[in-house]
């Protein structure tokens, strides 16, 4: 079992960064908590280490990993980023749920690219994981901290349950803020294309970019990950307007509805609650959780809510979407 170490993100404290440092420094692998998701490290300049995340998560090694830095200033030393016309306004939004697909030099490790000659950066916003990484002295390489195709682990008891045996060291902090992945993007000169919705939306980048567009899924494997299964429970998930469940649920309890405070209140039985649609951070944080409760949950399914597409909801309904099927 590896060992877990309780922190909070704003408090620095030297004897609990010690075990983490030391491990990532000597090849092994460590969780640590983020704004978007717990993510699962290890030093992106080394193979060996590399390789540990690919196997503790059964993740398809052509799915290169994003690489997490402490500080802007180390950029250029493992990428092109000078070459990044936009890169000031870029480094505006970090510490921050942004990831950035930039050319990559030879100190990021070919496990870690899965062989691209590009990698995505990120500057987390938790104090106490970028001290580890500049205390690691390398920049650390590291996915969600789940089983590969299983919803993202926003509790360290989501992490303990799937990879318990399989990491060094865990550290376990509040809640994420947002509750789902980073915005990857992919800029181009005064382009920029969304490879993955996050919690930075298209209205913020086109405060930055002339044009953001986003990348259609089978027209070409732009980021490799969107053509894996992703963020899924385990049971039958639909997703359907807040009229449609009312009507689906009538009546009935085989199906588990995942909505928002505000539907919520018009149902009698039981129900998992999201948060309300006037907070569409509250929603996405509780996200993940309420799927994983769905698995554990005595009920044959569930039946989420579908929110109207627009600002923050598109990266929502992006997780929504590939988690559940649209009940017709
Ligand atoms: O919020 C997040 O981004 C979290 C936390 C831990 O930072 N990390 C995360 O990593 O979600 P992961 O590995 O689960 O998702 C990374 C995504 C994948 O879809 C992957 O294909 C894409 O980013 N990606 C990574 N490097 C890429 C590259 N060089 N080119 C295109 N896509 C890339
Ligand atoms: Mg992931």
């Amino acid at each position: 079992m590896s060992l877990i170490i309780r922190i909070q993100c704003n408090n620095m404290n030297e004897e609990k960064l010690r075990p983490g440092v030391e491990t990532l420094k000597s090849g092994g692998t460590v969780v640590f908590p983020t704004e978007t998701v717990y993510g699962l490290g290890a030093d992106a300049t080394s193979d060996d280490a590399c390789m540990k995340i690919f196997n503790a998560k059964g993740r398809p090694v052509d799915n290169p990993l994003i690489v997490h830095f402490s500080d802007i200033s180390d950029l250029d030393k493992y990428t092109y980023w000078s070459h990044v016309a936009k890169r000031k306004e870029l480094e505006r939004l970090w510490p921050g749920p942004l990831t950035v697909i930039v050319k990559k030099k030879d100190l990021i490790c070919d496990t870690a690219s899965a062989g691209l000659p590009t990698v995505g950066v990120r500057i987390p916003d938790c104090n106490f994981s970028r001290e580890l990484i500049r205390r690691c002295g390398s920049p650390v390489a590291a996915p969600s901290a789940n089983v590969s195709g299983r919803p993202s682990a926003t509790s360290i008891d989501h992490i303990l349950e799937e990879l318990g045996h399989r990491v060094d060291i865990m550290y376990s902090a509040e809640s994420p803020r947002y509750g789902i992945e980073s915005t990857v993007i992919l800029p181009e000169g005064n382009k920029c294309t969304i490879l993955r919705p996050g919690a930075y939306t298209e209205e913020d980048l086109l405060k930055i970019f002339d044009s953001v567009g986003y990348a259609r899924v089978g027209e070409k494997v732009m980021s490799p990950g969107m053509k894996y299964r992703h963020y899924s429970p385990e049971k039958i998930l639909f997703r359907a307007s807040p009229d449609r469940i009312l009507q689906e649920i009538a009546g009935k309890n085989d199906l588990l509805p995942i909505v928002s405070t505000e539907l919520g209140e018009k149902i009698n039985g039981k129900k998992l609650v999201l948060g309300s649609v006037k907070d569409p951070i509250s929603i996405s944080s509780n996200l993940y959780k309420c799927l994983r409760e769905l698995d554990r949950s005595s009920h044959r399914g569930g039946i989420i809510e579908a929110f109207p597409e627009v600002g923050y909801f598109v990266s929502v309904m992006n997780r929504v979407k590939k988690a559940s099927i649209e009940l017709e």
